[in-house]
């Protein structure tokens, strides 16, 4: 074990502004993710929230502002670096392998980290049952129905055995019957797995379900943070996603 691997209680996004050619997606937005909690990320299209895991990953630098885990600066680090001090990801686009089945998918996601080939496969059968993946292990991940592929980027995730995973989008493509599992795969991941977990998803019922917390993002800016009941009833976020007046109907 490395020094990196050292138990990790905080993942911190510290103020963090992000610009794209005057286009500011992200304005000053703090984050914090225990490893004990589900925190929800929301926010209308556009808002910032794959911005804002792209640069909690390493996959993209702020313009101001820092990231820290356990109290140190990772702001810099590249993303094998947090992946080895046990930040997991997937994403909101398929990213998996696309010649490889999903069973060697997550094998190697779990390789990728130094894992024995034994060890390897012990972690793909637990995660394939986990996800409810074990009866198209052998399947191409190339043809693969969308749902599936968000199923296969989680295993991957989880097949490093990380502390904290941020997930953009993962239940995109499921239907309303299998949501109620992937919210028990979420719990799971924090229960079992220890591991804190970012949720981003548009199935608000989904979200507000499974988060410990909820932090709600409009044009880069953070507009509320609180329980999922707390949020439920906010103002800003009812005009965020409907427009004005629409908290007021909301109360009707
Ligand atoms: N690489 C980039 N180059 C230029 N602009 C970008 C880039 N990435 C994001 N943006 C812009 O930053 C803003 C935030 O985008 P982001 O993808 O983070 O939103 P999001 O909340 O994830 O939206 P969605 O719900 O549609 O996934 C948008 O205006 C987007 O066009
Ligand atoms: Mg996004």
């Amino acid at each position: 074990m490395t020094d990196e691997r050292r138990p990790a209680t905080m993942l911190r996004a510290a103020a963090v502004s992000r610009s794209f050619a005057g286009v500011v997606a992200l304005d000053e937005v703090t984050l914090e993710l225990d490893r004990h909690e589900v925190v929800g990320l929301i926010g209308p299209n556009g808002a910032g929230k794959s911005t804002l895991v792209n640069v909690m990953t390493g996959f993209d630098r702020p313009t101001a502002g820092r990231v820290v885990l356990a109290g140190d600066d990772i702001t810099r680090w590249p993303p094998h670096r947090r992946g080895r001090a046990g930040l997991a990801r997937t994403f909101q686009h398929a990213r998996s392998f696309a010649g490889l089945s999903v069973r060697e998918n997550i094998e190697v996601s779990a390789l990728g980290v130094g894992v024995t080939t034994a060890m390897a496969r012990e972690r793909a059968d637990r995660l394939l049952d986990l996800l409810g993946l074990s009866s198209i292990e052998g399947v191409p991940a190339s043809i693969l129905p969308h749902g599936a592929e968000r199923l296969l980027g989680v295993a991957r995730a989880l097949a490093t055995e990380p502390h904290f995973v941020l997930m953009d989008e993962p239940a995109a493509g499921l239907n309303e019957a299998e949501v109620p599992a992937f919210a028990e795969v979420v719990r799971s991941v924090r229960d079992d797995h220890d591991a804190g977990v970012l949720l981003i998803d548009h199935n608000m019922a989904l979200v507000m379900a499974v988060s410990d917390r909820v932090h709600v993002l409009d044009e880069g800016r953070t507009i509320a943070e609180g329980t999922p009941d707390e949020v439920r009833i906010d103002a800003a976020v009812g005009s965020a996603y409907f427009g004005r007046g629409a908290a007021d109907a909301a109360d009707e």
